[in-house]
């Protein structure tokens, strides 16, 4: 029993952990990460403070994709972003999602 166990815990770490580590390898896939970081503003705001400003709306999660997709200028500063044509819906979702649960 307690090798069961022993063996279950490491894995379940794993399974937990595989998610935030795969929204990271996307940002990092799509270059989000030359404009952005996790905690502090680089040419765009860090996405902890994305997470900040958008806690608790309800279509939060809708709009970032959209604004993701498509680019976004005048929320945060004077930089725009310019629009990634070539993210997927799919992963647009996930940055999104995983951006708005403070890209743990
Ligand atoms: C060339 C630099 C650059 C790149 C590359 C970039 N961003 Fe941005 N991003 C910005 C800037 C600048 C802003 C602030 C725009 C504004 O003021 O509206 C921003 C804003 C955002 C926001 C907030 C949007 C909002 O509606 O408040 C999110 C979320 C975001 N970026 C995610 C991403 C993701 C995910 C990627 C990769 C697919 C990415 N960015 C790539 C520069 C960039």
């Amino acid at each position: 029993m307690k090798r069961i166990l022993a063996l279950c815990l490491p894995l379940t770490l794993v399974l937990a952990a595989a998610p935030a580590a795969a929204s990271m390898a996307l940002a990092q896939k799509h270059a989000c990460v030359a404009c952005h970081a996790v905690d502090k503003k680089l040419l765009g705001p860090a996405y902890q403070e994305v997470a900040k400003k958008y806690a608790g709306q309800k279509d939060a999660a809708a709009q970032l994709k959209a604004t993701i997709k498509g680019g976004s200028s005048g929320k945060w500063g004077a930089i725009p972003m310019p629009a990634q044509p070539n993210l997927s819906d799919a992963d647009a979702t996930t940055l999104a999602t995983w951006i708005l649960g403070g890209a743990k």
